[in-house]
């Protein structure tokens, strides 16, 4: 799979319009991919499956739901992140359009002992409906999220998608270290209730780190990554959440 072409091509189908229909090779075929996907925990327990869309309160006109399950222990929501953005990429390449669901709920919240985390609604879409310049889109100046030398990475991976498009991370490059952190800013708040933010805002985080390191390798850098626990307390603006040492190759 070609991740990092992908990131150019993705983007949230808010709503789903002259939609084709996804045929059972497809399914399959995404079923097969999710199977070969790498968590960032692999010792967190998760299932995925896919139902459609009406099973959901999701109500955007995609064919199916892709539902994420996941043990709550340690990190769970950013391997979730982690996880989901490998399919959201994979999809992109398949013609499949994707929109990450937060909001979203279903009747079966626990299957075999596992919470319910996200959901991803998808539909099969023409190609001409994926985003043709990603430079357009609207994202944080990169000054705001990246201190240090950019390495070639930081003007892609700031198009990583986020909960309400809130961006909640920065990387301070130095010493062939990048210190990633999720950031929520003291006082700022939107339209969500502080708890929420920081559920889906760990989630982007994951996201984050894969698309990172797409671009780490996409840009011949090997790296050596450290884990941090996240706190949730907001009384700190900056939580370090990873640690990349990177090398040229
Ligand atoms: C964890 C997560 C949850 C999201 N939840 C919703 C949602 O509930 N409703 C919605 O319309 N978009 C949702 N989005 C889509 C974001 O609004 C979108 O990714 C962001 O605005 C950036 O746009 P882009 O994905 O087109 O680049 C979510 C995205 C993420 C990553």
């Amino acid at each position: 799979m070609d991740y990092y072409k992908q990131i150019f091509k993705r983007k949230s189908f808010h709503i789903f319009k002259n939609t084709d229909t996804l045929t059972d090779s497809e399914i399959q075929g995404l079923k097969d991919f999710i199977k070969t996907v790498k968590p960032l925990n692999p010792e967190i327990k998760t299932e995925i499956c896919i139902v459609p869309e009406s099973e959901t309160t999701c109500k955007r006109g995609g064919q199916y739901c892709i539902l994420f399950y996941s043990e709550t222990k340690g990190e769970y929501l950013r391997n979730i992140g982690y996880i989901g953005e490998q399919i959201d990429l994979y999809l992109a390449s398949q013609n499949i359009g994707a929109l990450w669901f937060g909001i979203g709920k279903l009747q079966n919240m626990q299957i075999n002992g596992l919470d319910f985390v996200i959901m991803i609604s998808i539909a099969k879409m023409p190609e001409d409906k994926f985003r043709k310049d990603m430079f357009q889109s609207k994202r944080k100046p990169l000054s705001e999220i990246w201190s240090g030398d950019t390495l070639g990475v930081a003007e892609i991976v700031r198009f990583a998608p986020s909960a309400c498009n809130t961006q909640p991370w920065i990387v301070e490059n130095a010493g062939n270290n990048l210190m990633v952190c999720r950031f929520k800013k003291f006082g700022k708040r939107g339209i969500m209730p502080a708890d929420k933010v920081r559920y889906y805002n760990k989630i982007d985080m994951g996201i984050f780190l894969f698309m990172l390191e797409t671009c780490l390798e996409y840009e011949n850098y090997t790296y050596e990554r450290t884990l941090f626990a996240d706190t949730t307390d907001d009384s700190i603006e900056q939580t370090l959440v990873a640690k990349y040492t990177y090398s040229s190759k």
